[in-house]
C-alpha cells in the first residue's frame, strides 16, 4: 500500500524517548567533530576525547580516560564512539541511535587532503523516479531522509542544486530542522531562466551563488537578486564541472552537498566528480515521472556501477551510501598542520575556545 505523508507528518509528536536525548547528544558531538576539522584540524594531530552533557554541550575529557568520552580521535584512524556512548546505546533499538549517527557521519568529520569533496544525494521510489511527471517531489522519502537532508547541510560548506529543481520546488536549503549551520547555497541555472523572485535569490536567509554560462553575465553584473554571480565556461552546452568546482573551492567550499535533481547528479556522476552518492530508497510507486540517476547506455552488467555501499535505515526508506572514490588517499598526519596542543584551549568548551585560538 502506498503511504501517505500527509498523514505521518500530522502525527502527533509523540513525548521524548531516551534514544531521541542520545540522538541529540550524538549529533551535538558530530557536530563538534565537524567543526574541530573544519575550523582547527591542528588539534586533531593528538589524540582527543569528547563527551557530551545531557543538556547537548560538548566539552573534552582526557583521552586516556576512554569510559568518560561519548567520541575519541585517534590520529591516522579517525573517529571512534567512546565506551561512554557504547554503554548508553546498549538499549536502544532505533536507527536514529548515536551509533547509526556516528556511523552515518562521522567519516564526513575528518579533515579532508584533497581540493573538494563532492556528495550527491537522490530521494527516489522504489522503481526509480524522483518526482512526478508535472515535478511533484513533496515527499518522496519520509520525515528520517528529510532530516538526514538537514544534517547533510549542516556537514557541508555548500548545498548545491540544479535550475530544475528551484524552478519546480522553490526550496530554501537552509538548516531547519537540526541544529547546525547553513551551507552556502549554490544553484547551476547555465541559460539564466530563474526569476529573481525565488527564495534563494532574495530571502538572506544564507549566502547564494548562482552558477552559469559566462557568457550570460554582463559586464559589471555581480548579482542575481542577492546571489553573487559565477560566470562558468560551457564545454559542449554543458558546465565545466573541473572549473565549477575550482571556483567553489577558490570561496573555501571543500565539501558540497548535491541535493538534486536527476539531471544534476547524473552530470556529476558521468563525469567521475562525486566523492559518494546516496540514493535513499521509498516504499513508494509512482509509476512513471522524473527519473533519478541516467546515464549512458551499458551493453554489459559488468561495466555497470558496482560500489562499496553502507546501508542505513531511515524510517520506512532505506538509504544507500555508495563510495565511488574508493582509491583516493586516506587523511593523514602529513595532511594536518603540525602544532603542539595547547591544554588551555581545549579547557571549557573545545569549540569555541578552539575557534578562538585559530583566529587569534
Ligand atoms: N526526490 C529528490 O531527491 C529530488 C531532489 C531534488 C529535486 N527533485 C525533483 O526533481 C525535479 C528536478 O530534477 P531534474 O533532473 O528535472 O532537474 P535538475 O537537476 O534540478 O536541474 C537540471 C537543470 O540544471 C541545469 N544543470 C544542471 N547541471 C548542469 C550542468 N552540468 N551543466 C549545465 N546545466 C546544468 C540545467 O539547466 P538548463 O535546463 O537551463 O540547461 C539542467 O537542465 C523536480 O521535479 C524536483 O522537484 C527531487
Amino acid at each position: 500500500m502506498i503511504r501517505s505523508k500527509i498523514t505521518q507528518r500530522e502525527r502527533s509528536d509523540p513525548p521524548p524517548r531516551r534514544h531521541d536525548t542520545d540522538a541529540s547528544c550524538a549529533w551535538s558531538l558530530i557536530l563538534s567533530a565537524a567543526r574541530l576539522a573544519r575550523n582547527a584540524a591542528w588539534l586533531l594531530d593528538h589524540p582527543l576525547a569528547l563527551r557530551a552533557d545531557p543538556d547537548g554541550r560538548v566539552s573534552p575529557v582526557d583521552p586516556a580516560h576512554r569510559s568518560q568520552a561519548d567520541l575519541i580521535w585517534l590520529p591516522r584512524v579517525g573517529w571512534r564512539a567512546g565506551d561512554r556512548a557504547a554503554d548508553r546505546a546498549e538499549d536502544c533499538r532505533d536507527e536514529d541511535q548515536a551509533r547509526a549517527l556516528f556511523d552515518l557521519y562521522l567519516p564526513l568529520c575528518r579533515p579532508h587532503p584533497g581540493p573538494v569533496e563532492v556528495i550527491a544525494h537522490l530521494g527516489q521510489s522504489i522503481d526509480g523516479y524522483i518526482a512526478t511527471a508535472d515535478g511533484d517531489a513533496r515527499f518522496v522519502t519520509g520525515e528520517a531522509n528529510i532530516r538526514h537532508l538537514h544534517r547533510m547541510r549542516a556537514l557541508s560548506d555548500a548545498v548545491l542544486v540544479g535550475a530544475e529543481t528551484v524552478a519546480a520546488d522553490d526550496p530554501r536549503l537552509t538548516t531547519r530542522l537540526v541544529p547546525g549551520p547553513n551551507a552556502v547555497r549554490v544553484v547551476l541555472d547555465p541559460r539564466r531562466r530563474l526569476s529573481t523572485e525565488r527564495h534563494l535569490f532574495n530571502d538572506g536567509e544564507s549566502a547564494t551563488l548562482l552558477c552559469c554560462d559566462r557568457a550570460r553575465i554582463r559586464p559589471g553584473e555581480q548579482h542575481h537578486g542577492q546571489a553573487e554571480l559565477i560566470g562558468v565556461p560551457v564545454v559542449s552546452e554543458r558546465l565545466d564541472l573541473a572549473a565549477l568546482l575550482s571556483a567553489l573551492a577558490e570561496r573555501g567550499l571543500r565539501r558540497i552537498f548535491i541535493e538534486g535533481g536527476g539531471t544534476t547528479v547524473s552530470r556529476f556522476l558521468q563525469a567521475g566528480r562525486l566523492s559518494s552518492l546516496q540514493i535513499a530508497v521509498a516504499p513508494l510507486v509512482i509509476g512513471s515521472g522524473r527519473l533519478g540517476v541516467r546515464l549512458p547506455p551499458t551493453a554489459r552488467l559488468a561495466d555497470a556501477l558496482r560500489p562499496t555501499t553502507r546501508i542505513f535505515r531511515m524510517g520506512e526508506d532505506v538509504l544507500y551510501d555508495f563510495e565511488l572514490n574508493a582509491g583516493a588517499p586516506e587523511p593523514s598526519a602529513d595532511a594536518i598542520p603540525q602544532n603542539t596542543i595547547n591544554e588551555d584551549t581545549i579547557a571549557q568548551d573545545v569549540l569555541s575556545r578552539a575557534e578562538l585560538s585559530r583566529i587569534r
